[in-house]
Parts: structure tokens; C-alpha cells; sequence
């Protein structure tokens, strides 16, 4: 199947290129095992395929994808420690913490934020002329989704909320921030990847936006369906989570079958959104992307 074969080759991109950062022992050893221990590499298969939609190709983006997946990676080290969700399997191993320490996730994630704007500001490649401005353009896109405008934000009110009931819209600025901020910042540097190198439509910038708005919401809204659904052994992580968290989901606000109905619902707003852009390239995977997410089973 074509989709298929494109995701495993994004996926085998960010994989080898990932392998190459980090290789010393110490605090670096803590990094790598949380980075390498495998994952689905979401936010760098769309920066890459948001590149490629955009004109451009996979390795223009590669180190962009790559400073996101940093970045993600370092917000769920934090995320898994015993002062926030308290989890002791990740990505099917022991969490870095169970692993290292506290001591030491703190600073492995703390040094792969840094990690990660390095990687992006030091993008190679061939810029065209006034292009590097995209690359400062992506750093500051990151900056805003990582912070407190953006993961860390939602992260915040996600945990300072244990207990507390939530109403649709609070869920929905919340799953917006934590989840979505990310997703969006990947969409939109793999355009700015494309546009330092050729001229790409203003319209593809705003679709991404959209599209990963949409795909953010449903995103977390399947994650906390897959937490009350499903085994420890097909997710990686623990199931059971948010329940003993008391964490305020759409699940035990709406229940599952109504937040199945729910991601469908996002996931064709996503494809939607694509159709507002002036692409130079095939928007297919996108679409196909957004579906397979929608029905994910880890
Ligand atoms: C998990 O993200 C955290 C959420 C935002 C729900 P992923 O489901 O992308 O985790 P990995 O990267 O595949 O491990
Ligand atoms: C966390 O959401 C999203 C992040 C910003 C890390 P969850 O806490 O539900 O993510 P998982 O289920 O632990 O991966
Ligand atoms: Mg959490
Ligand atoms: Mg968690
Ligand atoms: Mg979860």
C-alpha cells in the first residue's frame, strides 16, 4: 500500500538521522534512551510530509522533524515524572525516570528542549537567497508551541485540574494546547522548510494551521479513549492513567462511543482544511494520515 510504504519511509528517515545525535554516556545516555526507544514520529513525518506538500522533500525538513520530536520527547519525560502523571512505562520501556532517576529526567528533558532549538537553528541545506529567515521563523513557531502559550500552558492547567471537573470548552483549550500546539508547530516548520528554499503560496501555511488544529483535537481525544480502552502491552504506556489521576477527559465527560464520534468529526475538519491551500505538491498522505490517526491503536 503507498501509504504505508511513505510513512515507513518518513519514519526510517527520522529514525537514521536521530540515531546520530547524542552517542556519549552520562546525562546523553539518558537522553538517547528516551529518544530512541521507539515511538510512531508523528510531528516529524509531517514535517516532512507538510514540506513535501509544500514543494520541497522529506530531508529539507529532516532536521526541523527531528528538533520536534526532541522537543516532544522532553514533554513526555516530564510528563511521565511521579509530579505529573506519576507513569512507570513509556514507549514499552521503563520510564526515564524509573530508569535514571528524577534528577536525571529533569535535566535529559530540560537538555533536549535545548537540543531541539540547536538542531533547528543549525538546519543544513541550501538556502535560497533571504531563505535562513524560515529557518528563525520555525525556531520562533517551536518557541510558541513549546512554552507557556503553547505545551507547557496546557500542560499546566491539565495538572493543575486533577479532581476538578471540566466543561467541553475547558477540555477543548487544554487538549489544544498541551497536544495540539506541537502537532501545529510540525505542520507548519515542515512549510517553512519549503518556503526558505522556493516560493511557496501563503495559503499552505494558514491550511496547515487548520488541519493541525483538527488533527491535534482528535489526537488527544484518542488518547484518552486508548487510556481507558486499551492493554499496557499494545499502547507502551500504562493504561488507567487519567482515571487514577481523576484527570477530566471527553471520556468521562461524553464516554467512549460518543468521543469516537468525536475524532471522526476533527479528522474530516483536518482534511477539510487542506483544501483551503494552493499546494505545489500531493496532499494525499496527509489525508490518509489524519484517517489512520483517527482509529490508532498505540
Ligand atoms: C503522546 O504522544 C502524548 C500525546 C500528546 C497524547 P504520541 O502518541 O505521539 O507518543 P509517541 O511519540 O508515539 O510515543
Ligand atoms: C500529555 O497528555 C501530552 C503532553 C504534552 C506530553 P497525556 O498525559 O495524556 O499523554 P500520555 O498518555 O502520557 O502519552
Ligand atoms: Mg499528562
Ligand atoms: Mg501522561
Ligand atoms: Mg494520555
Amino acid at each position: 500500500m503507498e501509504f504505508q510504504r511513505q510513512l515507513e519511509e518518513a519514519r526510517e528517515l527520522t529514525e537514521n538521522r536521530l540515531r546520530t545525535f547524542f552517542s556519549g554516556g552520562g546525562l546523553e545516555e539518558a537522553m538517547r534512551y528516551s529518544l530512541l526507544a521507539g515511538g510512531k514520529r508523528i510531528r516529524p513525518i509531517l514535517t516532512m510530509k507538510f514540506c513535501e506538500a509544500a514543494g520541497g522533500t522529506l530531508e529539507e525538513a529532516l532536521d526541523f522533524g527531528c528538533g520536534v520530536e526532541m522537543l516532544h520527547t522532553y514533554s513526555l519525560i516530564h510528563d511521565d515524572l511521579p509530579c505529573m502523571d506519576n507513569d512507570d512505562l513509556r514507549r514499552g520501556m521503563p520510564t526515564n525516570h524509573k530508569k535514571f532517576g528524577e534528577c536525571v529526567a529533569i535535566l535529559a528533558g530540560d537538555a533536549l528542549q535545548a537540543a531541539a532549538f540547536q538542531t533547528v537553528l543549525s538546519a543544513k541545506g541550501k538556502w535560497r537567497h533571504g531563505g535562513k529567515a524560515a529557518v528563525v521563523m520555525a525556531a520562533k513557531i517551536l518557541a510558541e508551541a513549546a512554552g507557556e502559550t503553547g505545551m507547557c500552558g496546557g500542560q499546566y492547567w491539565d495538572t493543575a485540574g486533577d479532581g476538578q471537573p471540566r466543561t467541553a470548552e475547558d477540555l477543548t483549550d487544554i487538549n489544544n494546547k498541551k497536544t495540539g500546539a506541537l502537532l501545529r508547530a510540525a505542520c507548519m516548520m515542515g512549510i517553512c522548510a519549503s518556503m526558505g528554499r522556493r516560493e511557496v503560496d501563503e495559503s499552505c501555511m494558514d491550511a496547515a494551521w487548520h488541519y493541525a488544529t483538527n488533527l491535534g483535537l482528535a489526537f488527544q481525544i484518542r488518547d484518552d479513549v486508548l487510556d481507558a480502552i486499551s492493554t499496557a502491552e499494545e499502547l507502551g504506556k500504562p493504561v488507567g492513567s487519567d482515571a487514577a489521576n481523576q484527570k477530566a477527559t471527553y471520556v468521562n465527560l461524553l464516554g467512549v462511543e460518543a468521543c469516537e464520534a468525536l475524532v471522526l468529526d476533527y479528522t474530516v475538519r483536518a482534511k477539510e482544511a487542506l483544501d483551503a491551500g494552493r499546494w505545489l505538491g500531493d496532499t494525499a498522505f496527509l489525508r490518509e494520515l489524519a484517517d489512520s490517526l483517527a482509529v490508532r491503536k498505540n
